[in-house]
């Protein structure tokens, strides 16, 4: 018998989202944390920029709001844009008193500047928040006598009906999750925890672009674990790119190393290699336009110029100031041989975040049956066809805050369903031909990069869908036959991914926010609704 697990709380993820749930709710149960590397290894820890908060006297909710729903272009929840507006800073106060330090001048916390956002609002540590961040949650949950973590651990599916043998189709109103089936890869055994509520964690899905800012943990398992088990799905289709990652010439593909949007904050412009800074010509807020605006400009120059890259120049700042405002990035990018303060950097967009995800309530609650879900692998409403700079963050601290209130209601009435049986292994070998599998992981990533990308049309829409679903056959027929692996199960995740993105897409016919086509290159009021699937 396979080793099984029992606990009040099941957290599937430990970046912010997981841990700050993990913490909320471990003075009314047992918790574990489940993750499949270390602890610490997540988007949240690559945060650069900051989190967006009302903080400063002269700045208003009302402000932050009109500017979350104005990059959100008629598609946000507003009673979710309200709730992590109003909430955040409570839950950043709540952070500091944990012990995270973020910087201050003169005793006063220093607020950054970026896109989309009307007044300087971003809470931040120098230019490494996520590391401040991860590292003071990381301390707290392992010291907490309540929470157990287990790295190294890959939640494979949830375990819901399905799996104690009934027939589940999405149109049954009332599924459950029971826990999750999890590969501990240091014994290479698939263990069940059983779990009263689990937490769905698991950030993004980056990894289906073959650029993306994200480290590689982000392969949208819990997404594509979601869709397996018939949650509701939202708005997939509205995927940021950053405008400014650090390009390299016959660099690996991922991950990209990010420049901050906080640099354009600070003043630095972007020029195409003639040195023309073209951003005016597409807003009037030129560089600090929202993401989507800069990212399609940037797109636009590169396809109308035949070139590889745009420029981003701070050399006209004050050397000092941008080398102590942004250490890590300065660092980083003298190892690749640019000095930002002497020349500028040259970049170009990356795949950065998917807006869409599990769909959620304003609780956190899923449309499975004690599932929950915050952070980047939710869609609670707060973002709609486009997600403000730095409203990431605040939105897992303030949506995993209130799921952590209702937990223990929806705790108090639910059983661990001891019934569930152990993973069923039989009739699987050990792989083969690898090879062809990591072959088609690299496919993924060109087709969704090439037909799936900044900007789209129905025909490279149709393409992806013809050529995933090829890819969708040859990796099922291989899971089916092969011990798993966490390589294994994150291509078939990526491949759900890149379902639910393509189809998603197909279904928008207009262009919003992050979706751009060709064919619809207009908003139509007709179309102005979430994506469901
Ligand atoms: P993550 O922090 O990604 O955590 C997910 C966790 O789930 C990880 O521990 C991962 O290992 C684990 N996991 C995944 N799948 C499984 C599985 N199958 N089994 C077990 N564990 C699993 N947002 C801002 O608001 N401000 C910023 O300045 C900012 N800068 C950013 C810079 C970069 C380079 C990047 C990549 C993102 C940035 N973002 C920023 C976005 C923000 O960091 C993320 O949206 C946010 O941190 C997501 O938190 P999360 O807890 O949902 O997911
Ligand atoms: C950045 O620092 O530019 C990233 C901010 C974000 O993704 O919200």
């Amino acid at each position: 018998m396979a080793t099984r697990y029992s606990y009040d709380y099941l957290v599937i993820g430990s970046g912010l989202a997981g841990l700050w749930f993990a913490l909320h709710v471990a003075d009314r149960g047992r918790v574990a944390v489940v993750t499949k590397k270390a602890c610490a290894e997540s988007n949240t820890y690559y945060a650069q920029g900051g989190i967006a908060s009302v903080w400063d006297a002269d700045d208003s909710f009302d402000s932050h709001i009109e500017d979350t729903l104005s990059a959100g272009v008629g598609l946000c929840d507003q009673a979710a844009v309200r709730a992590v507006v109003t909430e955040g800073p409570g839950q950043i106060r709540a952070l500091i008193d944990l012990g995270a330090r973020f910087t201050s001048v003169s005793g006063h916390l220093h607020l950054g500047r970026e896109g989309g956002h009307s007044r300087a609002r971003i809470v931040h540590a120098r230019d490494t928040t996520g590391r401040e961040v991860e590292q003071t949650l990381v301390q707290a949950v392992k010291a907490h006598n309540k929470i157990d973590v287990f790295e190294h651990h890959y939640a494979v599916d949830l375990i819901t009906e399905h799996h104690l043998g009934q027939y589940v189709t999405r149109l049954r109103p009332d599924i459950s999750c029971f826990g999750a089936y999890v590969l501990d890869a240091g014994r290479e055994e698939v263990c069940t925890f059983l779990a009263k509520v689990t937490m769905l964690a698991t950030g993004g899905s980056g990894a289906v672009y073959r650029h993306t800012t994200n480290p590689p943990i982000a392969t949208g398992d819990g997404v594509a674990m979601a869709y397996r088990a018939k949650a509701r799905i939202a708005n997939m289709e509205f995927v940021q790119f950053h405008p400014t990652a650090l390009y390299r010439t016959g660099a690996g593909t991922q991950p990209s190393f990010l420049i901050s949007e906080a640099v354009r904050g600070h003043g630095a412009v972007l020029c195409n290699q003639s040195g023309h800074r073209f951003m005016k010509e597409y807003d009037d807020r030129a560089e600090l336009a929202p993401r989507d605006i800069v990212a399609r400009a940037i797109d636009d120059q590169l396809k109308q110029r035949g070139e590889d890259f745009v420029l981003l120049d701070i050399t006209h700042k004050d050397a000092r100031e941008t080398e102590q405002a942004f250490p890590n990035i300065v660092r980083t990018c003298r190892r690749y041989g640019i000095d930002p303060v002497r020349q500028p950097i040259p970049v170009v967009p990356s795949a950065h975040y998917v807006c869409g995800g599990v769909q959620t309530d304003l609780n956190a609650r899923t449309s499975i049956g004690g599932l929950m879900a915050s952070g980047e692998v939710a869609s609670t409403g707060l973002h709609g066809a486009n997600r403000l700079a730095s409203n990431s963050l605040l939105e897992a601290l303030v949506f995993s805050r209130r799921a952590a209130t209702l937990a223990p209601d929806l705790a108090a009435g639910r059983d661990r369903k001891r019934t569930v049986p152990d993973w069923d292994a039989s009739g699987t070998v050990r792989p083969h031909e690898w090879v062809l599998i990591s072959h088609n992981r690299d496919e993924l990533q060109r087709i969704m990069w090439n037909y799936v990308g900044i900007v789209r049309s129905s025909l490279r829409l149709t393409r992806a869908r013809r050529r995933a679903r090829l890819l969708y056959e040859e990796v099922e027929d291989f899971y089916a036959r092969t011990q798993i692996s966490d390589r294994l199960c994150e291509l078939r995740n990526l491949i759900a991914v890149g379902y639910l993105i393509i189809r998603s897409a197909q279904m928008r016919r207009e262009s919003r926010g992050l979706h751009y086509t060709l064919d619809y290159p207009e908003s139509v009021e007709a179309e102005q609704r979430p994506t469901l699937i």
